[in-house]
């Protein structure tokens, strides 16, 4: 790390890229001192590379589809290698990391998700806390260990269910809250470092 608080970050994403962007806007206004070095996805074409190039970071793609699971995490662990992150986010990266890559980047990895953890873990975070009939939802970053969303909690927002919320209507609102626990959270690990 070269001066304190201002991490390389590499971003690991898998669609959208909404939160992506929600830190590179920060970094190029400040708000956060680190910057992000990197994006990796699972997946071609995706409107996250697209976010990433207007912000002329570097990108590359490791296709996950349709090939061994183990190869595939072998040459994501060798790329995070070479680019030696001081932190790593996962954005919507929709894999949950192996051991190998979790051991060797010990509390440097966090991620960002759409529920009041240790509720609603996994996909549809928020399709679950409707059918479950909370009252309340929001999202939680936290450090990923080797479970689904299981890794200690940084920072929880919440936010109500209001009475005729959707999935879709949910998750809309829960978006810009996603991005704003996301930031406040690298703020937060470049306060600690
Ligand atoms: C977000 O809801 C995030 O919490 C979840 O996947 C979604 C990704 O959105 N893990 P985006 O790609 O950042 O727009």
């Amino acid at each position: 790390m070269s001066e304190r608080g201002k991490l390389k970050i590499v971003v690991l994403v898998s669609g959208r890229g909404t939160n992506l962007e929600a830190i590179l806007k920060a970094s190029s206004q400040g708000k956060i001192k680190s910057q992000v070095i990197h994006v990796i996805s699972n997946k071609p074409n995706v409107a996250a590379l697209e976010r990433a190039r207007r912000f002329s970071v570097p990108t590359t793609v490791i296709v996950s589809q349709g090939i061994d699971h183990k190869k595939f995490f072998a040459l994501l662990l060798e790329k995070l290698q070479l680019l030696s992150p001081d932190l790593i986010v996962l954005a919507g990266f929709m894999k949950i990391l192996p051991k190998t890559i979790v051991q060797r980047f010990k509390n440097k990895i966090i991620n960002i998700h759409p529920a009041l953890l240790p509720k609603f873990p996994g996909l549809h975070a928020q399709r679950q806390a409707l059918e479950a009939k909370e009252k309340n939802s929001g999202c939680s970053a936290h450090y990923v260990d080797e479970g689904c969303d299981t890794g200690p909690i940084i920072l929880q927002n919440k936010l109500s269910i209001l009475p005729h919320d959707t999935e879709e209507t949910l998750s809309n609102r829960l978006l810009p809250l996603e991005h704003e626990t996301l930031i406040k959270a690298i703020q937060l690990i470049e306060g600690r470092s």
